[in-house]
């Protein structure tokens, strides 16, 4: 299957996001990756682009994106580390929107809560244990979350996820808008799950949690 598409991913190297640009490459996409030092790459192919910088950067944010119809965001940062989830969001968006890029697919964690979810009560007291450990994180993921919910221009999904293992494709995705179904997920089913959302959009505008 061939798609004239390409993808610009942030955060491909990490966690989350390592196994999205092989899955992205056998679905036919093409793909530009931000890295912040290219000899941690493990893999080569030809239609991988490489910018090397900081998405930090304006100047990097705009060679990234560029001529690419898709934005994925899997950006992470240690959790004690001064957070700057919604400032790397709200300069992709600003971005995208100068560009005309429509399709953005971002990540956060479980312990988000927004208008609308309804956790059971672990799933509540492991939200509150978060904004107690983690305030400013979970303050810069609160703002994220407000800086995309009011972005009517792109077409954005933020997913929530709970903890993430290193692991195979399982296949088995529960998915729910409400409130996580799991404790945690395979990165290699999350890889499935978002280029899947690419070719079959489901949630545009939404924040599903997804788990095995
Ligand atoms: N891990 C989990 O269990 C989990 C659970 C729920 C939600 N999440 C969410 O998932 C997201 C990603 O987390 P993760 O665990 O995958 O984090 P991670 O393993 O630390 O990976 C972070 C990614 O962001 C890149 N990055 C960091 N700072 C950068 C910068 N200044 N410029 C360019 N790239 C930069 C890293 O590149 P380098 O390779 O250059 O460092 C790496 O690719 C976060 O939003 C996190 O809250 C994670």
């Amino acid at each position: 299957m061939y798609h004239p598409i390409k993808i610009a991913i942030v955060g491909g190297t990490g966690k989350v996001g390592r196994y999205i640009v092989t899955k992205a490459l056998e679905n036919g996409f093409h793909v530009r990756m931000l890295v912040r030092n290219p000899n941690k790459l493990t893999f080569k192919d030809d239609r991988i682009e490489i910018v090397q910088g900081n998405i930090q950067d304006v100047e990097t944010v705009h060679k990234l994106i560029n001529e690419c119809q898709i934005v994925i965001n899997t950006f992470g940062r240690p959790p004690r580390e001064t957070p700057i989830y919604s400032y790397v969001t709200e300069n992709l968006l600003k971005k995208m929107k100068e560009l005309n890029i429509s399709r953005y697919i971002g990540v956060s964690g479980g312990s988000l809560t927004i208008n609308g979810d309804n956790k059971n009560i672990i799933n509540r007291i492991g939200a509150k244990l978060f904004e107690f450990f983690l305030p400013k994180m979970m303050e810069d993921k609160k703002k994220e979350w407000n800086i995309l919910s009011a972005n009517k221009h792109i077409e954005w999904t933020l997913i929530r996820l709970p903890f993430v293992r290193e692991g195979f494709e399982t296949g088995d995705i529960k998915e729910k808008l409400t409130d996580m179904p799991g404790t945690k997920i395979t990165n290699h089913d999350i890889a499935s799950f978002i280029i899947n959302e690419i070719e079959n959009p489901k949630y545009i505008h939404q924040a599903p949690f997804i788990s095995n």
